[in-house]
């Protein structure tokens, strides 16, 4: 009998928030024979600081395809990864597309892998924020409508996926692959890592990050979260990694002044920033990926915007949606610092998920 021949799966990485997603998943189906596993980096984020510092940190091998696409408006960015992607697809003939999250190349990727027929496999599927105006609500929707195995984060998500139709047996709960990279690299994160460059000492500190296009492409939104900010960095110093996108509305509106008492860094590398939360007395951010990270650390998190695809990071975590007014997170800010930190971790965020992926793809895969 001629033997089965190999089975390709094609992972996708291109921004930031992929690759601490990606790496514990192939790293759990490194052992499985048969496997032939490709990735592909899109290149949606190119610079050091936003994927290559990623690629060397989190164990993840030199991307096989590197499509090179770069910035760009969203048509133009998702058609540029649909026309590359489709060409490697060609070639490579995968048995398995493995896309992760919520952001363009996650999107362009099961488009052009829906149409060769090719299976998907999407992880952190089921998300929804219920906004249409965030760019990734869309590309979660479709991805979801495209996929063939939906391996989900949480609770919530499978009622969502199930909500909207999706039938019951392409859903997998196997919990959160984010928090299986955090486990694994938390005993490296201490704070003599960042004290050359970033100047915090003991005493507590708040750790800010900002990048959703709604509150940094807006000069009155912007203004109004940097209003709190400075009422915060009153109380304690406040940490301030700068996206490239936030650091050109900066200079734009000419915000610079209100910065006052924050301290400044360029975008921190996965070891360095997790240094960095890990010891935060509280974290205030407009990301996704950070609202899960906080509750797994068990820090206090604000989250500046007035919604969450991640409600059990709120249910069960530290987590508070406070929106963008300076009152409301000034508000925020005061109840959290005096309530104390009373959570527990979501069901499955227990640095096991990707494993429960591998058995999910290679059962998938011997059908
Ligand atoms: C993207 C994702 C978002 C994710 C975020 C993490 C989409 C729709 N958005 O948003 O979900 O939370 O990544 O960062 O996919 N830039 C650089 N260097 C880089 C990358 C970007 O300078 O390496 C600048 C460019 O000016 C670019 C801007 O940042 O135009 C925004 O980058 P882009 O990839 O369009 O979106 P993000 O805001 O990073």
């Amino acid at each position: 009998m001629p033997h089965a021949r190999s089975k390709t799966v094609v992972h996708v990485i291109g921004a930031r928030p992929n690759y601490m997603k990606i790496a514990p998943v192939m790293e759990a189906l490194r052992p499985a024979p048969g496997i032939r596993q490709v990735l592909i980096n899109t290149g949606q984020h190119y610079d050091q600081s936003m994927a290559g510092s990623f690629l060397n940190e989190l164990d993840l091998p030199a991307p096989d395809h590197d499509l090179g696409v770069g910035s760009g408006s969203h048509a133009v960015q998702t058609a540029k990864v649909m026309i590359a992607f489709e060409e490697i697809c060609l070639a490579e003939r995968p048995d398995l597309v493995v896309v992760v999250g919520d952001v363009n190349s996650t999107l362009a990727a099961s488009l052009v892998a829906a149409k060769l027929v090719i299976p998907i496999a999407h992880v952190e599927a089921g998300l929804r924020s219920g906004d249409r105006a965030m760019p990734e609500e869309i590309n979660r929707i479709v991805t979801d409508r495209l996929a063939d195995l939906l391996l989900t984060p949480s609770r919530d998500a499978d009622a969502n996926l199930l909500a909207e139709g999706t039938p019951r047996e392409k859903i997998h709960f196997v919990g959160n692959v984010m928090i299986d990279t955090l486990r694994r690299h938390q005993r490296m994160a201490t704070l003599d890592r960042v004290r050359n460059r970033i100047p915090v000492g003991d005493a507590p500190y708040a750790v800010l990050t900002l990048h959703r296009p709604s509150n940094v492409d807006n000069r009155e939104t912007f203004g109004s979260i940097l209003q709190a900010i400075r009422v915060v960095a009153a109380t304690m110093p406040v940490v301030f990694p700068v996206h490239p996108r936030t650091r050109s509305r900066l200079r734009e509106f000419e915000l610079e002044a209100e910065l006052e008492g924050v301290i400044l860094t360029e975008p921190l590398g996965y070891i360095d920033f997790l240094s960095l939360t890990a010891n935060a007395a509280i974290m205030l951010t407009d990301s996704g990926g950070l609202q899960e990270e906080s509750t797994a650390l068990g820090i206090p998190c604000l989250t500046l915007r007035e919604n969450t695809e991640r409600p059990a990071t709120v249910t069960d975590g530290t987590n508070r949606v406070v929106g963008t007014r300076a009152a409301d997170i000034i508000d925020g800010f005061t109840t959290a610092m005096s309530d104390g930190t009373a959570a527990r971790m979501p069901e499955l965020w227990d640095g096991h998920a990707a494993e429960r992926v591998a058995t999910v793809i290679r059962e998938f895969l011997s059908r």
